[in-house]
């Protein structure tokens, strides 16, 4: 019968079929197997665990420049991390990634707060949200200081 095909014949339909559903069943091996391999081998950086990573600038370099711009986030655990200071001197880190809808935070020196340019949100030198739509405190990390007193190197940690 035309257009029809036995066993013994090759059939170009059939075939094309067997080849879509070994195609869909490997996509959905590779679905199932992929959040398993994130799990059992994450990223870099965000592994569960200690992470330390040393900021690009140094305590006396932390302060807002000839344009009155304080230092920029810096990427730690794939992230940025925005450090500050508080009015007693002490260094904080935070993810800068606003809790609203992930837009990346700065700190504002002359207002002591940190800011978030796309909805406003802010937040005060601690972390927490005071006002405008961010629901949650940014992420605080640990910060150690090593070194020279007044130069002493920034190392962020997380554990
Ligand atoms: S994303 Fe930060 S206030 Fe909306």
């Amino acid at each position: 019968m035309e257009g029809s095909c036995d066993k013994s014949d090759k059939c170009p339909r059939r075939s094309w079929l067997v080849r879509v559903l070994v195609g869909m069943n490997l996509v959905a091996i590779g679905s199932l197997l992929y959040p398993i391999t994130r799990f059992l081998r994450p990223r870099r950086g965000t592994r569960h665990g200690t992470l330390n990573v040393v900021a690009p600038f140094r305590v006396d370099q932390l302060r807002p420049d000839a344009d009155g711009e304080w230092p920029a986030p810096f990427e730690f655990a794939g992230k940025p991390c925005v450090l500050v200071r508080t009015s007693d001197g002490e260094i904080k880190a935070f993810n800068a990634i606003c809790t609203h809808t992930d837009c990346t935070v700065k700190c504002r020196p002359e207002e002591g707060d940190i800011f978030c340019s796309c909805h406003g949100g802010v937040y005060d030198l601690n972390g927490q949200n005071v006002s405008g739509p961010p629901p949650r405190p940014l992420e605080a990390y640990k910060v150690i200081l090593r070194g020279k007193p007044g130069r002493e190197e920034i190392i962020v940690s997380r554990t």
